[in-house]
């Protein structure tokens, strides 16, 4: 995909300073990621996949049909960034999931881990509601979040310190549809 004129109908103009992870990356990443996730939980244990929104949807997507185990889904929605692209420090729980997470296997999708905000706000709430196992996977981790209340137990990438947008990722709502993840 990456040819420019294809890059630009979908960023409304503007090109991609440079690919970080390519579709065919990604792919490769995540089916890894499923198949190990698989091995983590015996077999016929159920798993409530919660998607953190809006940035994992795609990751998300992907990476239940490599979860050879029985799935929920449920998303949660926490709102940290504003149009920026330095957090703010604040973490907002704008919806709550429905599901049951008391005696659960939980296993919550992160996009990318960065400051840490909303991991550390969400980890403690999660934990509260007594699920059976939690757990973190997350796309990318920059490695930049000083203290975790707790490290993702699978991590695609070892992101760069680079502001990164596609495969679900944002700047201001855009570019969530690009296939490849680049930095902005
Ligand atoms: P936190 O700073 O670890 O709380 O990250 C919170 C959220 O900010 C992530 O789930 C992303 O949605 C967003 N975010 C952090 N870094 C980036 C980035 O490089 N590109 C796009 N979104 C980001
Ligand atoms: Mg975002």
């Amino acid at each position: 995909m990456p040819r420019s004129a294809e890059v630009r109908a979908r960023t409304g103009g503007q090109d991609v300073r440079k690919i970080t992870y390519s579709e065919e990356d990604i792919a490769a990443r995540v089916k890894a990621m499923g198949d190990e996730i698989t091995g983590a939980y015996p077999q016929g244990d159920e798993v409530l996949v919660l998607g953190l929104l809006k940035g994992s949807f795609i990751f998300l997507a992907d990476l239940v049909r490599h979860i050879a185990r029985p799935v929920q889904v449920d998303f949660l929605v926490a709102s940290s960034y504003g149009s920026g692209t330095v957090s703010s420090g604040e973490v907002k729980l704008v919806y709550d999931p429905d599901a049951e997470i008391s005696g659960r296997h939980v296993l919550l999708v992160e996009d990318i881990v960065d400051s840490g905000n909303t991991m550390n706000r969400l980890i403690p709430m999660l934990e509260k509601r007594g699920p059976k196992s939690l757990e973190i996977v997350a796309l990318l981790h920059k490695h930049i979040a000083p203290n975790l209340v707790k490290e993702p137990r699978w991590v695609g990438f070892d992101a760069p310190q680079e502001f990164l947008i596609g495969y679900g990722l944002d700047h201001s709502e855009k570019y969530r549809n690009l296939p490849f993840i680049a930095s902005l």
